[in-house]
C-alpha cells in the first residue's frame, strides 16, 4: 500500500519535469519528434497514478475494514469478560457510542488519514527539493511558507481537542437519553411525561448543536488560512519567477515547471487541515475506547488447576451441568452448596447489605429464601454465580471456594433464572436453547412443560416465533416462564431462582413448583418466593431480615415461632 502510494506519488510530481522538457527542449527548438515520446510518457504517467491509486485505496479499504473488525471483536469480548457491576458506573448509551462512532473515526482516519499524512509529507519533501534544484533561492522561499503552516496547526490542534473530545462525551450522553426514551417509552407515556422527555432531549441536542458549530467554525477558520498560505505564496512565486526569468537565472520551461510543482503544495497542505481534524477526532476515540480496555475484569477465572487437583481422581471432570447429574454423576453427590459467614456490601456503600450468613444446602435441598423487599435476597443470590464476589466469608460447592473454581465451569453449574426475565432477541427454541445449546427437542418440549410454558407451542411460529425486543411481544409472567424454562433445561447442579414467579397466579405458579419438584429432584436449589403456597413446597425456609438470616426452618416451624415470617405470609395471603 505505501509502496503504491509512493509511486503514485512520484509520478505525479514528475509530470511537470516533462513539461518543462517540452517547453525548454520540444518547442523551444521546434523538435516536433520529441513531442510525441514526451506526449506519450505523460500519458503513460497519468495512467500509472491512476492505477496505482486504485491499488492502493483497495488494499487500504480491506486492511482498514479488517482493523476495525478486530477492534469491534476486542470490545464486545472485553465487554463480556468485565464484572456485572461495570454497567452500574456506566451509561449505556456511552458504551454505544464507543462502540460505534468512536470506532468509525478511528477507522476514518486509519483509512484515509495516515496515507494522506504521508503522501503530504512525501510531496512536501520532493516537490521542495525539486523546486530547490530548479532555483535554490526561490525553492527556500517556497518551503519557508510551511513554517506559518506548522506554528498555525500545533495552535489549532491544541483547541481541537478539547471540543472534539467534548462533542464525543455529549454525544454519548445523547444516546443514553435516546436509549433510555426507547425502552421506557411506556413508563413515559403513561406518566405524561413526553413533553419533559423531549425538552431534556431538547437540551441536550442544543449542548451537542453548539459544540458542533464552534467546533466547525475553528476548522472553517483553520481551513480558510490553510487555502490562504499556499495561494499568496503561488502569487508570490509568479512575480518572483518571472524577475529570475528576466534575470536568465530559470529558463521559462523551468518557471512553468516551478509554478505547476509549487501548485502540488497546495493540495498537501490544505489536506492537513482534513489530517490534524481527523486524526485528532480518531485519538480522542481511542482515548474513550481505551478507557474501556483499561478497565479490568474484577471477578477473576479460579485456577483449574488448583481446584481440580483438591478434588481428587473421580472428581469433577465435566462441568456438574447437563449430563453430569442428568444420569452418571461421579459420586453422585453434588451441589452442596454452603454460605460460610458470607458478608456483602456494594462498592459505593460502607453499610454492609449481608452479614455474617450462615447457610448450607444439602446436595438436592430447596431452600427457600424469603425476606421483605431490601432485605438482601437478590444480593445474596448473585453471589452464587459470582456475579459479585463476597467481601467477607466465602462460598462453598462441593467444599470448593467458588473463586478457586474457573469461571465458565462455576457458571455452567449453576443455573439462574431473574425476576426480571431478559428474553434475546431470537426464537422461543434459540431462547431456551441459549443454557443447554445440544438439548433436543424432546428435552426442550420436558423444560417447557416444567415451566408451564406450553403456550409457545401455541404461537404464530410455535417455538420458531421471534420474541424478545423487536419480536412477538409476551406477557410478563410468559417471558418469565420462557426464562425459567431455559434455566431448567441446562440442568445445572445448583439452581439459583429469584423470584422467578412473580408475575404468575396463584395456581400455576404452584403447579410450576410442583414440576420443579419432580424435574429437578436432584439439583440443589435455593428460590426467592414470597406465596405460603410456593413455601409450603419447600424442603426448608430461610428468613433473611436486615442482612442476617433471622432463623431457618420448615413453613410452619415458622410461622409458630418467627412472628416476623408469619406477619411476612399474612401479608402475603392479604395481597394474593
Ligand atoms: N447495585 C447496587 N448498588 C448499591 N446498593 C444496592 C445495589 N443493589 C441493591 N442495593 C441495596 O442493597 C439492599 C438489598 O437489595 P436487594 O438485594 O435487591 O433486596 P431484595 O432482593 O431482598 O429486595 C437494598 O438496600 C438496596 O438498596
Ligand atoms: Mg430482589
Amino acid at each position: 500500500m505505501i509502496a503504491a502510494a509512493v509511486a503514485a506519488t512520484a509520478a505525479e510530481i514528475a509530470i511537470p519535469l516533462l513539461t518543462k522538457s517540452v517547453i525548454d527542449g520540444a518547442i523551444a527548438h521546434h523538435d516536433r519528434a520529441l513531442l510525441i515520446p514526451l506526449g506519450l510518457a505523460a500519458i503513460g504517467l497519468g495512467a500509472a497514478t491512476a492505477a496505482l491509486n486504485l491499488v492502493r485505496r483497495w488494499v487500504q479499504g480491506n486492511a482498514v475494514a479488517n482493523m476495525e473488525k478486530t477492534i469491534r471483536d476486542d470490545l464486545y469480548g472485553h465487554l463480556q469478560r468485565l464484572h456485572a457491576s461495570f454497567h452500574d458506573d456506566w451509561q449505556s448509551g456511552q458504551l454505544l457510542s464507543r462502540a460505534t462512532t468512536d470506532l468509525s473515526s478511528i477507522r476514518r482516519f486509519a483509512g484515509f488519514g495516515i496515507v494522506f499524512l504521508l503522501i503530504s509529507v512525501l510531496t512536501f519533501v520532493a516537490v521542495t527539493g525539486l523546486l530547490i534544484r530548479l532555483n535554490w533561492w526561490l525553492g527556500l522561499i517556497t518551503g519557508c511558507m510551511f513554517v506559518p503552516v506548522l506554528m498555525f496547526c500545533t495552535r489549532f490542534e491544541r483547541r481541537y481537542k478539547v471540543l472534539s473530545r467534548r462533542v464525543q462525551d455529549q454525544e454519548g450522553d445523547l444516546a443514553t437519553l435516546i436509549e433510555e426514551a426507547a425502552t421506557g417509552v411506556r413508563v413515559l407515556k403513561a406518566l405524561g411525561r413526553g413533553r419533559e422527555s423531549a425538552a431534556q432531549h431538547d437540551a441536550q441536542a442544543v449542548e451537542v448543536c453548539k459544540t458542533q458549530v464552534a467546533k466547525a467554525s475553528l476548522l472553517g477558520s483553520f481551513w480558510s488560512v490553510l487555502d490562504l498560505i499556499p495561494n499568496a505564496a503561488i502569487g508570490l512565486i509568479v512575480v518572483l519567477g518571472a524577475i529570475a526569468v528576466t534575470h536568465h537565472a530559470l529558463t521559462l520551461g523551468g518557471l512553468v515547471a516551478f509554478i505547476t510543482l509549487a501548485l502540488q503544495l497546495v493540495w498537501p497542505i490544505e489536506a492537513l487541515g482534513y489530517i490534524i481534524a481527523s486524526g485528532e477526532e480518531a485519538a480522542t476515540a481511542a482515548q474513550r475506547v481505551l478507557e474501556i480496555f483499561d478497565t479490568e475484569p474484577e471477578i477473576k477465572s479460579g485456577h483449574t488447576e488448583r481446584a481440580l487437583a483438591k478434588r481428587g481422581p473421580g472428581g469433577w471432570d465435566l462441568p456438574p451441568g447437563r449430563g453430569v447429574t442428568g444420569g452418571s454423576s461421579p459420586g453422585g453427590k453434588q451441589g452442596r452448596l454452603w454460605f460460610d459467614h458470607v458478608s456483602f456490601s456494594y462498592p459505593k456503600s460502607h453499610q454492609p447489605v449481608l452479614r455474617d450468613i450462615d447457610l448450607q444446602l444439602e446436595p438436592g435441598e430447596t431452600v427457600v429464601l424469603a425476606g421483605a423487599t431490601g432485605a438482601g435476597k437478590t444480593t445474596l443470590l448473585q453471589l452464587v454465580p459470582r456475579l459479585a464476589d463476597v467481601t467477607g466469608g466465602a462460598i462453598l460447592l462441593d467444599g470448593t471456594d467458588i473463586r478457586d473454581l474457573p469461571l465458565p465451569w462455576l457458571r455452567a453449574a449453576v443455573g439462574c433464572a431473574f425476576e426480571e426475565a431478559t428474553l434475546f432477541s431470537a426464537s422461543v427454541r434459540e431462547n431456551v436453547l441459549f443454557g443447554a445449546p445440544d438439548a433436543s427437542d424432546d428435552e426442550i418440549e420436558a423444560a417447557l412443560t416444567a415451566a408451564q410454558a406450553r403456550f409457545a407451542f401455541r404461537l404464530p411460529w410455535g417455538l420458531d416465533t421471534r420474541i424478545g425486543e423487536q419480536g412477538m411481544a409476551l406477557s410478563g409472567g410468559q417471558r418469565q416462564r420462557v426464562a425459567l424454562a431455559r434455566a431448567i433445561l441446562a440442568r445445572p447442579a445448583v439452581l439459583i431462582l429469584d423470584d422467578p414467579l412473580s408475575a404468575l397466579d396463584v395456581h400455576t405458579e404452584e403447579k410450576v413448583t410442583r414440576a420443579l419438584g419432580t424435574i429437578l429432584a436432584g439439583t440443589t436449589a435455593l428460590v426467592v418466593a414470597h406465596r405460603p403456597s410456593t413455601m409450603a413446597l419447600a424442603d426448608r425456609v430461610a428468613l433473611l431480615d436486615g442482612g442476617v438470616i433471622a432463623a431457618t426452618g420448615d413453613h410452619r416451624e415458622l410461622l409458630a415461632t418467627q412472628p416476623g415470617y408469619a406477619a411476612l405470609m399474612m401479608m402475603e395471603e392479604v395481597s394474593a
